[in-house]
């Protein structure tokens, strides 16, 4: 079975390492999607584990289309009824990008049909459509069509966490990229000046306890007729008994607003990492530290408004100013705003394009020196 597994943008990177890690196997990547072979058990892991991607999929198939006729009579070619029973509901969702093709609604309601088509004659029945709802996916790009079946169904930065959103919160699979792109590790004290709700600390949490991204929500492939997923409660109890208890937080959170701790305390507890973070009602300003080598990363307020450009760059200056006192630390800050390491007072020895949601970001990476080896 192929699967196809989504990243945010410009992460793709990121996610092929991650994916890499879990199943040893080197994916290979097309417009942004990273595609492996595996089983229904390889969608399982994948779906609890990972923490940087945005959904997995099962590619169902592929082909060329460039008229109705063709996408109709391709889809009749592919092998539907081994992933959907005759009572499963359908749902198809396109994108399309440069092809000829290009009437999305069209193109959905086309599908739908030749799909149900298929199973009718598979199952020599009429469909019902009373099960449950199966989301298929046509991609097409420069008239290539690839069919997918959603196995996650909501994006997988929903790890179930998050109670209420803050003020301008990052994604969760998008803060566990900044975490792979720093130098932080297990060993080293991580701060969030700017911590909001929480979600980087959160995120690094969750790595530090061995918490799995999706321990605490469902997924579509759980309720696919088609699959056998009694191995499922398996696997989530060998993952819990990995989890680890820390014996004191190494993981710092700061936010003027008072309201912001409170979301971040309460998504903490609800994530089980409540007692690897240290949250604090406090100004950035106020912020020092006596150890060397830690790390900062953080997403600070953007100022989008033109009238809050004075207050960014302010803050940005001061920013670099508590950030100048600390003893080789190293800092990485994702903004949109462009004189960053000008009003932070330092250069980044690297500057990446990272998307937060549709705006685009920086993630700049100020590094201190490494510590000592130990001998
Ligand atoms: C973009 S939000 C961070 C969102 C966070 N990454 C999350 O996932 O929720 C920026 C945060 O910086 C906080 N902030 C603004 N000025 C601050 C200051 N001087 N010291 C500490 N926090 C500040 C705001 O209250 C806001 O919560």
């Amino acid at each position: 079975m192929k699967i196809t597994v989504s990243a945010p943008s410009g992460l793709e990177g990121v996610v092929k390492r991650e994916l890499y890690n879990l199943t040893e196997q080197e994916s290979q990547a097309i417009s942004g999607r990273l595609t492996i072979d595996g089983d229904v058990y390889t969608v399982a892991k994948l779906n609890l584990n990972l923490r940087t991607a945005s959904r997995v999929y099962i590619t169902i198939g592929s082909f060329k289309a460039e008229t109705f006729d063709e996408l109709f009579d391709n889809l009749l070619k592919l092998d539907f009824e081994n992933y959907l029973d005759k009572c499963s509901k359908i749902s198809v969702f396109s994108n399309i990008f440069e092809s000829k093709l290009n009437s999305l609604q069209a193109v959905s309601s086309v599908s739908k049909k030749a799909i149900c088509k298929r199973l009718e004659s598979e199952y020599k029945c009429k469909l019902k459509e009373s099960g449950f709802e199966h989301k298929i996916e046509l991609n097409i790009r420069r008239d290539f069509v690839t069919v997918n079946l959603n196995t996650s169904g909501e994006p997988l930065h929903k790890r179930g966490y998050r109670t209420s959103v803050g003020d301008a919160p990052i994604k969760e699979n998008v803060a566990s990229c900044l975490l792979d792109l720093s130098v932080w590790n297990k060993n080293k004290i991580l701060v969030d000046p700017f911590c909001g709700s929480g979600t980087i600390l959160i995120e690094a949490g969750m790595i530090l306890k061995n918490i799995p991204s999706g321990l605490n929500r469902d997924f579509d492939f759980l309720h696919f007729e088609k699959f056998d997923t009694s191995f499922y409660a398996q696997m989530i109890e060998d993952a819990k008994s990995k989890i680890v208890k820390v014996d004191k937080p190494t993981l710092f959170g700061l936010d003027i607003e008072e309201s912001q701790i409170k979301l971040a305390r309460a998504h903490a507890k609800k994530a089980g990492v409540a007692d690897a973070i240290l949250f604090e009602v406090k100004d950035m300003r106020e912020f020092t530290s006596k150890t060397s080598y830690g790390v900062i990363v953080t997403n600070p307020p953007y100022g989008e408004r033109i009238s809050d450009r004075n207050q960014v760059v302010k803050l940005y200056r001061d920013y670099g100013k508590v950030y100048s006192l600390l003893n080789e630390w190293s800092a990485f800050t994702i903004t949109p705003v462009s004189d960053f390491e000008r009003l932070f007072g330092k250069k980044a020895v690297k500057k990446r394009k990272i998307y937060n949601g549709k705006l685009e970001c920086y993630y700049y990476s100020v590094l201190g020196a490494k510590p000592p080896k130990k001998i």
